[in-house]
């Protein structure tokens, strides 16, 4: 079977974001991330810098901490021509929105519950961040795993890492990776399809502690973490931004061949937290 990881690696290049109040939300990510503004189309406000972006669509009081697109990069126009190709009749062009940080040529998908992925490949090459943190992966609940799960690996190409199995055999949680990181999307099964979470990747447990000191500054607790995930391996923390998203810093993220048999971990809070208290989406 063709996928992403042995035909076209994907990795999590930006987020489109919908706010009710962007330039609040704007301010935090100049502040703690260092992003800087970047040119976007009338309507939505684009930041950059280094490798983590976002594109702020301004929206109605109900759609704060919403996710409009998460974009992936591809690493060649060679490569997403040959991903459009295989997807056939599910693509829809970007149009000027999705082309903020892609060349032409950008595309979307919409999986069965609405979520929409963007796929293009960057305009610019990216620079090493003076305090490391690259955008890696975003996570979603979802009421109905099996379908997405189906839609994601069969349909688009992803592969399934690790699952997380509850005792009556249902799947609680997948991990879906798009190329040798251990997921860059995740779902967990829950009672809302709502948006989980979005992870940037770090370099060591020293630049966890610096991430954790800078948050500190302007006293934005870390409300889950810091503990060790069991898939995936990685040490993390969770704080939120002004909207409520949930912004994950994480390190050691494991890498994983293609030919690795997916996982099954128990559901248990020490799935979620070898170190301890976990946090079980319901
Ligand atoms: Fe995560």
């Amino acid at each position: 079977m063709t996928t992403l990881q042995t035909s076209t690696p994907l990795r999590l290049h930006h987020l489109h974001l919908r706010s009710s109040a962007p330039q609040v939300l704007a301010a935090f990510y100049e502040d703690l991330f260092e992003l800087r503004p970047a040119t976007a189309p009338d309507g939505l406000l684009a930041l950059a810098g280094g490798e983590r972006a976002v594109v702020i669509h301004s929206g109605q009081a109900g759609e704060a901490g919403t996710l409009a697109m998460a974009a992936y990069a591809a690493r060649s126009a060679e490569e997403l021509a040959a991903l459009r190709a295989r997807l056939g009749d599910i693509v829809q062009d970007a149009g000027a929105a999705g082309e903020v940080f892609f060349r032409s040529g950008a595309f979307t998908v919409t999986d069965p519950q609405g979520r929409r992925l963007l796929f293009g490949v960057p305009r610019t090459r990216r620079e090493p961040d003076s305090m490391a943190a690259r955008l890696q992966h975003t996570v979603f609940q979802t009421t109905d795993l099996a379908a997405v799960v189906d839609f994601y690996v069969n349909r688009i190409g992803f592969t399934i890492s690790d699952e997380v199995v509850a005792d009556d055999g249902a799947v609680a949680t997948c991990f879906l990776r798009s190329d040798d990181e251990h997921h860059s999307l995740a779902f967990f099964q829950g009672s809302n399809n709502v948006w989980d979470h979005h992870c940037y990747e770090t370099t060591c447990w020293n630049d966890i502690r610096d991430w954790a000191d800078r948050f500190a500054r302007v006293r934005r607790g870390i409300f889950f973490g810091p503990g060790r995930h069991g898939p995936g391996n990685n040490l993390f923390f969770m704080v939120t931004d002004p909207d409520g998203n949930r912004v994950e810093l994480s390190a050691e993220l494991e890498q994983v061949g293609a030919d690795k048999t997916p996982g099954v971990w128990p559901h248990e809070e020490y799935t979620l937290n070898s170190w301890g208290r976990g946090w079980i989406r319901t």
